[in-house]
């Protein structure tokens, strides 16, 4: 089939979180099942890869504000696969993907309105129609929309749909007169079947009313959502659809995040033979600025977001730094968590390492050479970290909520350790487990082993969505 796969950030182009990862990964495993796959993107001002080809092809989207144009380019990746590109200097040419220093970029419905309806005319322009249009986030929830009410005429009206919550936390809300901005109809604007929520436009909701499927990225949060504790709101939407609501577990990049052939870490390495991890460890902490130790190390890579439980873990960390533990952590995000960070190194120098800022080499150098990954998540749709610490020998610590629970197992025979209740008793008693489990070495290496030879590669999970398109088209 003829899938278009639209998302505002996709791996190795950009990426801010989790959904890059997996808009770079699935549309390459359905490709390789055999369907015909186009991604379409911005094209942000970072993005300078040498292989981008214009298609000769631009983009005339006319809204009520003005028209904006821009020429589609393109990476293609696989005979199936190609990525397309919406350049708009306008939108896409400043620094930044959502927002800079400032905060969320002002104009951001403008930006992902251009994505959304500008996608589906490049689908038109390059005369891809497609049979299911699959789309991310609210960045995207304009997309069915559009199909239904903008492209009546056109053949990409007989896609069907499918929307893909990443995190229901984050719908794009904006004040109601950016409808007459956008040229959306005013029937639009009801709370019951259309896209206003308590007065406002969102982006999101949009998305989750009008696509044929909706999917998110695992079982358990897809049953946390249809309650008012994780449901931001939409519960109730959530619960009416739940026969079109399913959750499918993300995969991982398995040439990206694999051990035995990462070329972005000191040395290599196999369950078989471990040694190759031990130097991982003495470059990470020569790294971070602390001396050589056979004491456990504690990692996290993580987004500095409320989401994460940051402030949990700074609530723990200066009880567990008392015993003979070290900690790194490298992340980006909230100013209250970066400082707090600071403050943690700061106090505890000979501990504690803490870079500040987004890098792909030190983020992997983390998985590899932590003896233990915590994610003390206050929810977490999927979470990728805790899969790439599997795979790396690197026992997670986790809260047990959405996708953690799906991918950790706990227990005596477990491949990592879960904690119940987001409280730092609970952290800490974590902690304290894997403090023993380092201490007996065989134990330590069944966990590793358990989780190194997990397979989290995204075949089955393409399959899934697969066969989701499949009884969509005979609907
Ligand atoms: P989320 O999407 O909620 O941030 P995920 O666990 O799904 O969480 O994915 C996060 C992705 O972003 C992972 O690939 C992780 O390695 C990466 N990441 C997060 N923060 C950083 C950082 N500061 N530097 C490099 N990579 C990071
Ligand atoms: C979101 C979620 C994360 C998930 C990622 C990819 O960013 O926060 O849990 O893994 O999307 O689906």
């Amino acid at each position: 089939m003829k899938i278009l796969f639209i998302a505002s950030e996709v791996t190795p182009f950009s990426k801010t979180g989790g959904l890059g990862d997996v808009a770079g990964a699935l549309p390459a495993a359905l490709a390789e099942l055999g369907h015909d796959v186009k991604v379409v993107t911005p094209r942000y001002a970072d993005v300078k890869d040498p292989r981008l080809t214009p298609t000769g092809h631009s983009l005339h989207v006319r809204f009520p504000f003005g028209e904006e144009t821009g020429p589609i380019l393109s990476v293609r990746l696989s005979e199936r696969l190609e990525v397309l590109f919406l350049e708009n200097e306008r939108f896409f040419g400043r620094k930044g993907i959502y927002g800079d220093a400032l905060g969320e970029f002002g104009d951001n419905y403008r930006r992902y309105a251009y994505l959304s309806v500008g996608a589906l005319q490049a689908a038109q322009r390059l005369r891809f129609i497609p049979d299911i249009v699959h789309v991310n986030d609210w960045q995207t929830g304009l997309v069915p929309v559009a199909l239904k009410r903008g492209f009546q005429a056109s053949p990409l009206s007989r896609a069907r749909t499918v929307m893909t919550i990443h995190n229901l936390a984050y719908q794009g809300q904006f004040r109601k007169d950016i409808m007459g901005e956008l040229g959306l109809p005013w029937d639009l604007f009801n709370a019951h079947d259309g896209i206003e929520f308590y007065d406002t436009v969102n982006f999101l909701k949009a998305g989750l009313t009008f696509a044929d499927a909706i999917t998110t990225v695992s079982p358990t949060y897809a049953k946390e959502i249809q309650t008012p504790e994780a449901g931001c709101n939409l519960e109730g939407l959530l619960r009416r659809q739940h026969g079109r609501l399913v959750g499918i577990l993300n995969g991982i990049d398995t040439h990206e995040w694999d051990p035995a052939q990462d070329t972005l870490i000191p040395a290599r390495y196999t369950p078989e033979e471990m040694t190759g991890k031990a130097a991982c460890k003495r470059t990470l902490l020569k790294e971070s600025g602390l001396e050589e130790t056979d004491a456990p190390v504690f990692g996290i890579v993580s987004r500095l977001a409320y989401q994460k439980g940051i402030d949990l873990l700074l609530e723990v960390m200066p009880v567990a730094l008392q015993s003979d533990i070290r900690f790194v952590a490298i992340g980006s995000g909230e100013g209250q968590y970066e400082e707090g960070l600071r403050a943690l190194q700061a106090r505890f120098p000979k501990q504690v390492g803490v870079y500040i800022g987004f890098h792909k080499g030190f983020s992997h150098l983390v998985e590899a050479g932590a003896d233990f990954f915590l994610m003390p998540s206050r929810y977490e749709p999927c979470g990728l970290n805790q899969m790439y610490s599997l795979k790396y020998g690197t026992v997670p610590i986790v809260r047990a909520t959405g996708g953690l629970v799906d991918t950790v197992e706990g227990g005596l025979e477990g491949n990592g350790i879960l904690f119940e209740a987001f409280h730092p008793a609970a952290m800490l008693a974590a902690m304290r487990r894997a403090q023993a489990l380092y201490a007996d070495p065989s134990r330590l290496e069944g966990f590793r082993r358990r989780g190194m030879q997990r397979d989290f590669s995204w075949t089955s999970s393409a399959r899934r969505y697969e066969s989701l398109f499949t009884s969509l088209l005979k609907e």
